[in-house]
């Protein structure tokens, strides 16, 4: 295995790293496929290998939800293998490579969601339309990124909700998001006019719309973040979950990366496996799953409910400080960030 050279990482930084026990440990976990496997035998695993070479092995209908974070297309480096940008025909031929080898994997019933940057989502559209029925597209608030000099800076992605027909399952009960209230209206008698007035403040439950602003990319003062270039957010996987699965129904995700899927999955009471290419992800992985055995917390969501951003204190119960806590927390992780920056 290709092993990562050790950062220099503030004092205060999370982000999880491998030892080299844990490396050997880990490794010992990772399935490779030599042939068609059953579902059973590919419960809750991590498969070490190129996607291409272990699409034929697969089961037919086995997966209730089809979770996809594909290389976008941009040249990015993801540990010991790199994708290189490419024109939107080239970057079509890629995903049709791949996609339709997919859906002989999905129940009836199963639901896809596909992720892509505002570039790469139109030409996911035209693949998928062909092959499912596309219901929704989310773009959910995406807060790091560089700015631009000549151009807006990137800030938004785009996910593919799709099912493979009519019959689906979504509860949309699952995901509300508790907003602070803005405007405190009552009824004639005085009653708070759906929203509920409560010792940590005043709250409403909102209706999950199809515009995430609620949500924090990983980074070093979090404890799910990893080195992975393009981790999404534990809170967003939490979403797709718990709107388009029950527990015990079975979650695929064939680029995996640092597990993200997988170990949501796991947090939240649903069968499992991720297939990925670079095995220091693998590993990344698997420490993952086993902390979630430990701890099944997902940052943002508590309570039975997703909480808009920067409300820990409110989730604590501290309410009258929580501005300034967050506020001051913000600050000095900033301070911190910046000193240690590149
Ligand atoms: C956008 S990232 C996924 C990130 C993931 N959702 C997470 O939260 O960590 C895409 C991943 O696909 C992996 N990958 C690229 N080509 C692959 C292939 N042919 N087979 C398996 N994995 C591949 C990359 O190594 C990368 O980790």
């Amino acid at each position: 295995m290709h092993e990562r050279k050790d950062k220099e990482r503030a004092p205060r930084n999370r982000t999880l790293t491998l030892s080299g026990e844990e490396r050997e440990r880990y490794t010992r976990n990772l399935l490779r496929l030599t042939g068609r496997i059953d579902a059973k035998k590919l419960t809750n695993t991590t498969i070490n290998q190129d996607l291409f070479q272990i699409l034929d092995h697969l089961p037919a209908q086995f997966v209730d939800l089809l979770f996809i974070d594909p290389p976008y297309n941009l040249t990015k480096e993801f540990g010991t293998t790199s994708f290189k940008e490419t024109n939107s025909k080239e970057y079509a031929l890629w995903v049709s490579s791949w996609l339709p080898r997919l859906l002989p994997i999905l129940k009836s019933t199963a639901s896809v969601y596909i992720c892509g940057d505002w570039r790469s989502s139109g030409v996911i559209q035209s693949i998928i339309e062909r092959h499912l029925v596309i219901q929704n597209r989310i773009t959910w608030e995406r807060e790091k990124g560089r700015g631009a000099k000549r151009n807006w800076k990137n800030c938004s992605e785009d996910i593919w909700f799709c099912t493979v027909s009519k019959d689906f399952y979504f509860n949309a009960d699952a995901v509300s998001l508790k907003r602070r209230v803005i405007a405190p209206y009552r009824d004639a008698s005085g009653k708070p006019k759906d929203w509920d007035q409560t010792q940590n403040g005043d709250f409403r439950l909102t209706c999950p719309s199809n515009l995430w602003t609620d949500l924090t990319v990983p980074f070093w003062s979090m404890p799910e973040n990893t080195d992975h270039p393009t981790q999404k957010p534990e809170k967003l996987l939490a979403k797709v979950i718990l709107a388009s699965s029950r527990e015990g129904e079975f979650i695929f995700d064939p680029f995996l990366g640092s597990g993200t899927t997988s170990v949501v999955a796991r947090k939240l009471g649903r069968f499992y496996c991720g297939v990925e290419i670079d095995a220091e992800y693998c590993c990344l992985a698997e420490k993952r799953l086993a902390m979630a055995e430990i701890d099944n917390t997902i940052q943002g969501y508590s309570e039975g409910v997703f909480w808009e951003r920067n409300s820990l204190a409110y989730q604590n119960g501290n309410s009258r400080t929580g501005n300034i806590a967050t506020d001051q927390l913000a600050l000095s992780l900033r301070e911190e960030m910046d000193r240690y920056a590149k």
